[in-house]
């Protein structure tokens, strides 16, 4: 059993992480950190083997920095704060996704594909009115990973945030008389929920830390 502990559990991602890690077989919810539930991160951390962290930019940071110093390892999914600062910690693993969605991971991977033989490309992130940072942290990733595969500019992204929207992404490639369209959506936050379960039972093996992106535990190269 991995006994595992969640930070930010009163928030959006937390409760649903909640809900898989007790519905996972061969994981075990051993804490709920939370300012909103009035318990704190180092109240949980004796109990626990990986903690999760949903939280916000400016708290995420500091948590991978108590969990490590703790002896627990760190799974990431909070976006918008620099992932360079998790380099240098030591006493437990950390691996860090800015999208825990298989198809999100997918949409990058082949985006990166096309940047390398289309002109030019451009990427409209949509999420709901309650996410704090712009540009998403997806879209920011995926726009590196475009960059490196076509030795180009990043592209431009464009932000939208509105109610009724969870997580959606599309990446446009324009060449001479055509088009090419990448779309993923998340209809709702179960869309992150097999990424990091898989996250959570790797983390403690992996072979450097910090690793960055699902793409490291989906794919061999
Ligand atoms: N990686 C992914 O696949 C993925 C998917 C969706 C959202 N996200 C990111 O996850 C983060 C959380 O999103 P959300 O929609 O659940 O936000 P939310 O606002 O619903 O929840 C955040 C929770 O964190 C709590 N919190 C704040 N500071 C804390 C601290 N120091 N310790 C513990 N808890 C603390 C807040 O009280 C709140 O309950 C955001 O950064 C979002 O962009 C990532």
């Amino acid at each position: 059993m991995i006994r595992v502990g969640v930070a930010g559990a009163a928030g959006r991602m937390g409760m649903a992480t909640c809900a898989a890690v007790e519905a996972a077989p061969d994981l075990e919810l051993r804490g709920r950190a939370d300012p909103a539930l009035g318990v704190a991160l180092e109240a949980i951390l004796p109990d626990c083997d990986v903690l999760v962290d949903f939280t916000q930019p400016d708290a995420a940071l500091a948590n991978a920095r108590a969990a490590t110093a703790a002896g627990v390892h760190v799974v990431i999914g909070t976006t918008g704060f620099d992932a360079a600062a998790l380099e240098g910690l030591a006493g437990a693993n950390v691996f860090v996704a800015p999208n825990f969605a298989i198809g999100a991971v997918l949409m990058m991977r082949f985006a990166s594909e096309a940047a390398r033989h289309m002109a030019a490309a451009e990427i409209i992130e949509l999420h709901h009115d309650g996410k704090l940072d712009a540009p998403s942290g997806t879209a920011a990733r995926t726009a590196a990973l475009m960059a490196a595969a076509s030795g180009g500019e990043a592209p431009p992204i464009h932000s939208v945030r509105l109610p009724g929207l969870v997580a959606h992404q599309e990446v446009i490639l324009g060449d001479l008389g055509q088009t090419l369209t990448i779309r993923h959506d998340s209809m709702d936050r179960s869309s992150f929920m097999p990424g990091l379960l898989l996250a959570i039972r790797r983390v403690g093996s992996l072979p450097r830390t910090p690793t960055v992106g699902l793409e490291a535990l989906l794919f061999e190269d």
